[in-house]
């Protein structure tokens, strides 16, 4: 298994991933159109990046190798609304109406989904947290350690842009993934009502590299 950037290419499976690892979920109910279409675009942003898990051995060297897991984040969440307004939509947008049309229900979620960076709050001084936005590792490969070596990527690429925090918002009812989070150094910082859910924020102060 290798480690590598998170790239456009690995989209339709990080969606696939997504939804396995998040049944129910406001995002996983866009579906696989929309969500393949936001894991294209977050790459390509300067606040957005990730990594990859990619078995090379599956497809051959040539191949793209299938993807095992990924973790993606932003440097902030704002940002990259800005960045996927400006020059994302257009890859965005097609899936997003067609499944708005289809799900009106869903509308409302959307907008509490932009609305997200204020619900959260930004309450303290220095510089804004990045925010840790999806970690999903295919079902039957987990507990062997793909997440924690995901994460160790994530967090030297933190250092590397001198990000001093890292936050996470997760499902208070996810105790497995918060299980991994405190594991790792992640202390509960929060918690805040999103999509009439209990969600509970971690936080990660980075280690200096
Ligand atoms: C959380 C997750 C990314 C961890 O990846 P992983 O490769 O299993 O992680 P590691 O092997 O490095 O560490 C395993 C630990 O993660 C935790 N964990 C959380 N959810 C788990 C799950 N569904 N299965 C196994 N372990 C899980 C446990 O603490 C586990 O330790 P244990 O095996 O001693 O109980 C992975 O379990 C997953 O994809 N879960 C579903 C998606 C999700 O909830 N993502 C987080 C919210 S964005």
């Amino acid at each position: 298994m290798q480690i590598i950037p998170l790239a456009p290419t690995h989209a339709a499976d990080a969606a696939r991933l997504h939804i396995l690892g998040q049944p129910g979920t406001f995002l996983t109910t866009l579906g696989p159109g929309v969500l393949t279409a936001l894991y294209r675009t977050l790459p390509r942003t300067r606040a957005g990046f990730g990594f990859a898990a990619i078995d090379h051995e599956a497809n051959g060297v040539d191949e793209a190798g299938a993807l095992l897991g990924f973790i993606s984040a932003t440097t902030g969440v704002d940002k990259l609304f800005a960045e996927i307004g400006t020059t994302g939509l257009g890859t965005l947008l097609p899936p997003l109406v067609g499944q708005l049309a289809r799900h009106p229900a869903l509308i409302w979620r959307s907008v509490q989904t932009v609305a997200y960076p204020l619900l959260v709050g930004g309450d303290e001084n220095g510089p804004p947290p990045a925010e840790l936005l999806s970690i999903m590792v295919e079902p039957n490969l987990r507990s062997q350690g793909t997440g924690t070596r995901l994460l160790a990527a994530l967090v030297a690429a933190c250092q590397e842009r001198a990000i001093l925090l890292l936050d996470v918002t997760v499902d208070a009812s996810n105790e497995g993934a918060q299980r991994f989070y405190v594991r790792h150094g992640f202390v509960h910082h929060h918690d805040f009502t999103l999509y009439a859910r209990r969600m509970a924020q971690y936080r990660l102060a980075i280690p200096s590299g």
